[in-house]
């Protein structure tokens, strides 16, 4: 029984793992109806609880479908109709949630919510997004990433943009799959010195580098995401917005890149403000395989914290 919290605290050979078998569960189950079972049933007699504190369409509807796909049973909880958003604390949540589940994914604001929930619950507990980091997100990416092009070590990874939470998990990523990382966008907006540190004492070459352009060059990825995130206030948005308008990711920006790149982007999109359509919809695009690649990621990093 293990949490998946985060990918800088897993380890390399189990992302690894993961990444193996969420490829080979996708291939197992090609073309057969969505909601037709698995064959072996992993999740048999499980039963998950899905808890959001704040919106989504993707991270629900993947664990919610990968769940039932492996047999298991799922509820989703709104954390504003639990007691948890009435004073209930995080510790008593967890335990009590224990006696009923087999296993919780949460999808929260502070870190320290998950953490909690972590060390209280007797099951295994997943990040499904904090303010802080999207590790969920980032194990898709890497599949996606690996599906079109194959192995993603030593490849050059361009964000571009807000350094956020999806940021700080490519910024993991980085160091435990071994690519290079460049982060283009305001001072203002830098990705946690804490995860760039992190990365750098992993062996990854970051670099930071204000000119999109640059930053671009001989990319064999590029990604991008909201310039506001669910954390951020609103009254930060206009200021967001003039701070980061020169690092749309458009075709001129594409064509610093490798011919053959990739463009990635978490969803959900604000087109024609972090990306312009012609990209989204492109040559490069890779989004939908991204959002698909969630739920078989998903899978296996629930298998994985199960050991089934
Ligand atoms: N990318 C992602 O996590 O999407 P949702 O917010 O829709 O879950
Ligand atoms: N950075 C975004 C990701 C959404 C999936 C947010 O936190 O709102």
């Amino acid at each position: 029984m293990t949490d998946f919290l985060d990918i800088h605290t897993t380890s390399a050979a189990d992302l690894r793992a993961m990444i193996d078998s969420a490829r080979a569960m996708k291939t197992a189950r090609k073309g057969r109806p969505k909601g037709t079972a698995d064959d072996d049933l992993p999740l048999a007699g499980h039963m998950v609880a899905l808890i959001f504190e704040k919106p989504s369409t993707r991270t629900r509807v993947s664990f919610d479908v990968g769940v039932r796909q492996m047999g298991g049973q799922t509820m989703v909880l709104s954390g504003k109709e639990m007691q948890l958003g009435h004073g209930e604390t995080i510790a008593d949540t967890a335990r009590v949630l224990s006696r009923y589940v087999d296993l919780i994914m949460i999808r929260t604001f502070e870190e320290q919510t998950l953490l909690e929930m972590a060390e209280h619950a007797t099951v295994p507990v997943i990040n499904g997004l904090t303010n802080r980091t999207h590790p969920c997100q980032i194990m898709a990416d890497v599949m996606t990433y690996e599906e079109h092009r194959g192995a993603i070590k030593g490849k050059k990874v361009v964000w571009c943009g807000d350094g956020n939470n999806v940021a700080a998990s490519f910024l993991h990523a980085a160091g435990q799959f071994g690519f290079d990382f460049t982060f283009t966008g305001p001072q203002t907006l830098d990705p946690e010195a804490e995860w760039i540190g992190f990365a750098r004492e992993n062996g990854v070459r970051v670099t930071v580098e204000r000119d999109p352009a640059k930053a671009v060059l001989d990319a064999d990825l590029v990604v991008t995401d909201t310039w506001v995130s669910m954390h951020d206030p609103e009254s930060a948005k206009e200021r967001r917005h003039n701070q980061l308008r020169g690092y749309q990711v458009n075709e001129a920006l594409m064509a610093h890149a490798k011919p053959d790149a990739l463009f990635m982007h978490c969803l959900p999109a604000h087109r024609n403000d972090e990306v312009t359509s012609a990209v989204m919809d492109g040559p490069h695009s890779v989004v939908f395989d991204e959002a698909e690649n969630r739920l078989h990621a998903q899978k296996a990093i629930m298998r994985w914290c199960l050991g089934v």
